[in-house]
């Protein structure tokens, strides 16, 4: 018999790969009573499902927060993660530019400048952690580049981000402290774009200026829909991106001849080890969806009310999919995964990532090929959310 449970020990360490295998041949549409819900775990279930008009996040919960019924955050309503098309539609259409490929290029030197500054301050020292010093001091500043928050700010929201998604044993889901600090980054946006309102020649074409203009059936943006939607890119931009460059710079130390490859040729490789490691380690264990209209998935019915998860790691090592799926092969080369999303609400950020990943990953082993992580040191994550590490640190002789 299977026995998963979100909230389980279990999803945390190597022993939920097993699990979901056995999900994946034997219960591919797994329900369990307590949340009226199916958890879904093949790649191919999911993927048709995303685009489907009968499901809907219109409640602003898909995360753990649509199993308990908590409300972790304000500003849901009509934000653009939590509305259905076509006013979700019309609204991703009209900031889309901010995330196209060629903002995702244009914010490349930056990006470079500002990995450089980090590795410059951590050089003498011979140790880094791949998190706490590189990629999410690079991840809020992106984010906040593109928003349109003064950089000053920057560590200030990471704080308050992390502390979002940390969690403790006392409690389900997110912690009173993350409640607060969700609280905070809302309060913030709304100063942010009061400000903005009160001195309007200071946006430079930056996300505020794009929300405070949208007009949708010839109504401007709710207070709610649009701080909502910038908390979401202060909190998207910044907090998954580091997990994943903290799994990448992991999976190549433990594969020394791919590193040394990716480091042969970062141009033609570092995009594709990391776009590997997206898919080998999603740090996000599962987001979902409320029914709205009765439908089928994989042979079972599902009404409207009930519930369904999608467990991305799961269907990103399905071997329907993928030809031997736990092996991590930066030159795979994928043709899809799920490790944005798919459709409607598939990742605004995803160009911006994998540029902020290529870089990193490319600056790193510019510092140092055969950089060591400190095993013993590593902080691995204890929740339902993420599931991978909060420091990775690494032990570096810099090359030049
Ligand atoms: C490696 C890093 C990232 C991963 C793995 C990731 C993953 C995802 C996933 C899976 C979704 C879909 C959620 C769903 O279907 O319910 C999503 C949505 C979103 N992401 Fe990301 N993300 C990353 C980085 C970013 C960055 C850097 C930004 C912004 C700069 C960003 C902004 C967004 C936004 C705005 C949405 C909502 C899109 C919508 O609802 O239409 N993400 N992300």
């Amino acid at each position: 018999m299977i026995d998963y449970h979100p909230l389980s020990e279990t999803a945390h360490g190597d022993e939920i790969w097993p699990l979901y295998r056995r999900m994946r041949d034997e219960a591919p549409v797994y329900y369990l009573e307590e949340f009226d819900c199916f958890f879904l775990t093949r790649f191919r279930d999911i993927w048709e499902l995303l685009p489907h008009p009968g499901i809907s996040v219109a409640n602003g919960q898909t995360t753990i927060d649509l199993l308990l019924g908590q409300v972790a955050s304000r500003g849901k309503g009509e934000a653009l993660a939590s509305s259905d098309p076509p006013y979700q539609t019309a609204l991703r259409k009209a900031i889309m530019k901010r995330f196209s490929p060629t903002s995702a290029r244009g914010l490349e030197g930056r990006t470079r400048e500002l990995v450089r500054g980090f590795v410059d301050d951590v050089r003498e020292r011979g140790r880094l952690d791949a998190i706490g010093d590189l990629a999410m001091r690079l991840s809020v500043r992106i984010a906040c580049t593109i928003i349109g928050i003064p950089l000053e700010e920057s560590d200030r929201l990471a704080d308050d981000v992390n502390t979002f998604f940390e969690r403790d044993a006392a409690s389900e889901g997110t912690t009173a402290a993350g409640q607060d600090a969700s609280a905070r980054l809302f309060e913030y946006v709304e100063s942010l774009v009061a400000e903005r309102i009160s001195s309007p020649d200071d946006g430079d074409g930056d996300l505020v200026d794009a929300l405070l203009q949208v007009e949708i059936d010839g109504r401007k943006l709710s207070q709610e829909a649009l701080l909502g939607t910038l908390q979401l890119a202060v909190v998207g931009g910044t907090e998954t991106l580091p997990k994943v460059f903290a799994a990448c710079a992991y999976r190549l130390w433990q594969h020394p001849e791919q590193r040394a490859r990716v480091a042969a040729d970062p141009a033609g490789l570092a995009q594709d080890a990391f776009w590997e490691t997206l898919r080998y380690d999603m740090p996000t264990q599962m987001l979902g969806r409320t029914v709205t209209r009765e439908l089928e998935v994989n042979g079972t019915r599902v009404r409207p009310g009930q519930k369904l998860m999608f467990l991305w790691p799961s269907a990103n090592r399905d071997e329907r999919e993928f030809a031997d799926p736990d092996r991590f092969d930066v030159e795979r080369r994928a043709p899809r995964i799920l490790s944005f999303g798919h459709a409607t609400h598939r990742c605004l950020g995803a160009h911006v990532a994998q540029m902020e990943g290529r870089i990193l990953l490319e600056e790193l082993l510019a510092l140092d090929p055969e950089y060591e992580v400190v095993e013993d040191e590593i902080v691995r994550i204890r929740s339902e959310f993420f599931r991978g590490f909060s420091a990775m640190p690494i032990r570096f002789s810099p090359r030049n």
